[in-house]
């Protein structure tokens, strides 16, 4: 079946989304960026993404839906919509994954895969989003360790090599093949599947918000993808940024 999307290869670039960003005006709508190494990766809140092994997922997809303008685009969601694309294909490879909200893949508490989503803005106008992908798909022990948080990767879990084209492959198809579905319908398009792979509801966690850290027990995900906390004092709050971690020795 024809592919919906085109992918652009490079073997070394300093960043997939700062290359997409950079060139948005002339890439095309569903554009696929893809390198073997970045010497720039970037993660969310401005932390380093390292992407210095080859077999590993580093790419980014250019979308403007911008045809489709209507203020209601559910783009503050995709990098949830992107998790559960991500952890269904993990599971067709016999790994159980988890989501710690908003968006980050684990597996045994480990992480495995992140997303980071960047909006081109000119005045008021949207011109497009740029959603990068990291997945450690072929890393070593000694890769792992030198990462600062606990995480993992694909091989090392099933004990042999990880074909990468087709990961990549089997990510873009099914991330296009419900596309549209989602931009139509927002996060309660994928609120089951989501909820059905996350690991704190329930639980006491703290949740950083730039400087402030506030705890609380994680009630509920909302019909708008943001996370219910019910702090220390009682209150309830709507979380819609921020790093969580569990954190049960918590009051
Ligand atoms: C995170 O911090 O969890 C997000 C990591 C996102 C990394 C990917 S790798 C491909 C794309 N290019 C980048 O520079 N970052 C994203």
């Amino acid at each position: 079946m024809k592919k919906s999307y085109k992918i652009n290869y490079f073997k070394e670039i300093d960043s997939t989304n700062a290359y997409a960003l950079r060139n948005l005006a002339e890439l095309s709508d569903k554009q696929i960026i893809v390198a073997d190494k970045q010497t720039a990766g970037k993660g969310r809140l401005n932390r380093s993404w390292i992407s210095n092994r080859e077999n590993n997922v580093y790419l980014s997809i250019a979308l403007k839906p911008c045809d489709k303008v209507n203020n209601n685009l559910p783009l503050v969601n995709l990098t949830q919509y992107m998790s559960v694309v991500i952890c269904k294909i993990l599971e067709k490879y016999g790994v159980t994954p988890e989501i710690k909200w908003a968006n980050d893949v684990l597996v045994d508490g480990k992480k495995i895969a992140g997303i980071l989503a960047q909006s081109s803005i000119q005045g008021e106008v949207f011109k497009g989003l740029v959603l990068g992908v990291g997945i450690n798909l072929n890393l070593s022990q000694e890769d792992i360790q030198l990462i600062n948080q606990p995480a993992t990767s694909l091989n090392l879990i099933l004990g042999n090599f990880v074909d990468r084209d087709r990961f990549i492959e089997q990510l873009l198809d099914d991330f296009f093949e419900n596309y549209d579905a989602f931009l139509n319908q927002g996060f309660s398009f994928i609120k089951k599947e989501y909820t059905d792979r996350i690991n704190f509801l329930n639980k006491k966690i703290s949740v950083t918000v730039l400087d402030c850290i506030e705890n609380g027990i994680a009630k509920e995900i909302a019909d708008d993808g943001s996370l219910l906390l019910l702090t220390e004092n009682m209150e309830q709050k709507v979380i819609t940024m921020g790093d969580i971690c569990i954190n049960e020795s918590l009051y």
